[in-house]
């Protein structure tokens, strides 16, 4: 199963770069599945002399450009990206999705709304009937923490603070410095009413429903692959 999500994810990657043209300036995506299309868009440039530029969503993913040697644009007024490739922890038909298991939400949040086209890159088990089941994902301000934590509550988000694997007393902390609360509300029956009930909670800096954003997502399923619309 591990070894088959694998190759879907790569499937999928592989199939993102049809989506990109020769003097673009990119989004690049966080997590295992952009880091695939990161690497294989590193070695289009490389060998193929594919002329590209972007912008990364987390510090990993920055360093994997770099390595892949792609130019890197910092952030700066005006700056557009015509396509974003980035994974999702979840997406249902209308391509709403849930992103942020790699706690980047943020930054991808910022470069997806900055992009004429967002495509979502996935393995066959993040395409779902209804969202929820993966923990929603949000970017809090530490000092809120408590605040925040109440408010999801009662929501009926059942938040757990993120803690880091590595030093288990730990909270992980997001490349802002800001602490990750993942809220199990188990399923999300209306998407645009919980952002805006999120919305009105002082201290989440960001939250991960992605709704009205991607333009389509390339699913691999086994050893095939699938463009999905909204
Ligand atoms: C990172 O913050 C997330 O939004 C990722 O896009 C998401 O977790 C998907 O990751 P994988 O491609 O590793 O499953």
């Amino acid at each position: 199963q591990p070894e088959q999500l694998a190759r879907e994810k790569q499937l999928a990657a592989d199939a993102a770069l049809r989506w990109v043209r020769d003097g673009m300036v990119l989004g690049l995506g966080s997590g295992s599945t952009a880091a695939c299309f990161i690497v294989a868009l590193g070695k289009a440039v490389r060998e193929q002399g594919l002329r590209v530029q972007g912008t990364a969503t987390s510090r990993a993913s920055e360093k994997l450009a770099l390595e892949a040697g792609i130019p890197l644009l910092e952030p700066r007024r005006g700056l557009r990206f015509d396509l974003t490739v980035d994974g999702a922890d979840e997406l249902d038909a209308h391509l709403r999705l849930v992103k942020g298991g790699g706690g980047a939400l943020l930054r991808e949040k910022v470069l997806a709304t900055a992009s004429d086209y967002l495509l979502i890159v996935a393995d066959s088990s993040k395409a779902v009937a209804q969202l929820g089941r993966f923990p929603l994902p949000l970017e809090v301000v530490p000092f809120a923490l408590p605040w925040v934590l109440d408010a999801v509550a009662a929501l009926g988000g059942a938040p757990v603070l993120r803690m880091s694997k590595e030093a288990p007393a730990e909270p992980v902390k997001s490349d802002q410095e800001n602490l990750l609360v993942d809220c199990h509300f188990e399923v999300i029956a209306e998407p645009e009413q919980l952002v805006a009930q999120l919305q009105n909670i002082p201290g989440i800096v960001e939250q991960g429903l992605f709704l009205g954003l991607a333009r389509a997502a390339v699913v691999a399923k086994g050893e095939s692959v699938q463009v999905l619309r909204p």
